[in-house]
């Protein structure tokens, strides 16, 4: 392993430029998180015992939350995600490379400038998610999801992607390409700005889709869960119900409001116990106790090793 020589994105924004913008995603990522974690409790065992009333405030991450989803369901559009995947596909993108430990503490070092009183970094939610999962004796594979789930948030700062802002990073994700649930969160105050509003094909249920086509089929709003998934699926050994962890854990009109079960094929069902079993360890870790990365970074070194063979990723 050589640091030195992997390719990274070549021309990186000045680092003041992209700490400003790390620490105001973070702030807004955990704005949203806040919003969330208020209005879903939950039964799970890890955190039976914390007053989730103590998370913090939900009408102040409330006015920024609301501001952010009139933006991003104005924006989200199958023009906007055909654009996406296709800068993310392009042969001419250089793809930076980075080991999944190096994507860690490159999205730490993006957002260490926070303010200690509001919020713990990105590498302690990575690993406070992982050992509650752990904690908790879940499969090994699942720790290693807790640890990753978050690092396609890396997006934001390789210029190649064309990244637009925290709209398309960050925030609860839906389909496009059909009409909007009014289960998505603030739905009836936002959609009809988005123009797929109104067009005839994608404002009816099916919209592009088949019924039951199954979510694989189905284009999920861009952002840093869907940027990780296309990231991971070829370059791990990780098992389709971790994919589906990563790939929807921020999908809440689906996991935890029941939308878009019109869309759904028979294995999708198992993938939705597996995204409602991992997102307790998503939203209600981050009151644990903060985790010393050096003491656990042996654990976890081992067991990137064993799901990422290959070790080097292209991002
Ligand atoms: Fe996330
Ligand atoms: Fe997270």
């Amino acid at each position: 392993m050589a640091p030195t020589a992997l390719r990274e994105s070549p021309t990186p924004p000045p680092a003041a430029v992209t700490k400003a913008s790390g620490k105001a995603l973070e702030d807004l990522s955990d704005a949203i998180d806040d919003v969330n974690s208020i209005k879903y409790d939950s039964a799970s065992q890890f955190d039976a015992a914390k007053d989730k009333a103590a998370f913090r405030q939900y009408e102040t991450a409330c006015d920024r939350v609301k501001a952010f989803y009139r933006e991003q369901h104005a924006k989200q559009t199958v023009a906007y995600n055909l654009a996406a995947r296709a800068r993310f596909r392009s042969a001419a993108r250089p793809r930076p490379r980075l080991t999944v430990w190096q994507a860690m503490e490159r999205l730490d070092a993006l957002v260490d400038e926070s303010d200690p009183d509001t919020s713990l970094s990105q590498i302690e939610h990575l690993l406070q998610s992982a050992e509650a999962i752990r904690r908790d004796g879940k499969p090994r594979w699942m720790q290693v999801t807790g640890l990753i789930h978050d690092l396609g948030k890396l997006m934001l700062f390789f210029d190649d992607l064309g990244t637009q802002g925290q709209w398309d990073v960050v925030g609860d994700t839906f389909p496009v390409g059909c009409a909007f649930d009014p289960r998505i969160v603030l739905a009836e105050e936002t959609f009809a700005a988005n123009p797929d509003a109104r067009d005839p094909t994608y404002s009816t249920p099916l919209g592009i889709y088949a019924e039951g086509c199954g979510l694989d089929n189905v284009m999920l709003s861009w952002g840093h869960d869907e940027y990780l998934y296309h990231v991971v699926r070829d370059q791990s050994t990780l098992p389709d119900e971790a994919l589906a962890m990563i790939r929807y854990h921020s999908f809440y009109p689906w996991h935890r409001e029941g939308a878009y079960r019109h869309l759904m094929c028979p294995k999708d069902w198992d993938m939705l116990k597996a995204v409602q079993a991992f997102n307790p360890y998503d939203l209600y870790s981050k009151s644990d106790d903060v985790p010393s990365v050096e003491e656990l970074k042996p654990y976890y070194m081992e067991l990137i090793d064993k799901f990422f063979p290959q070790k080097v990723l292209q991002w």
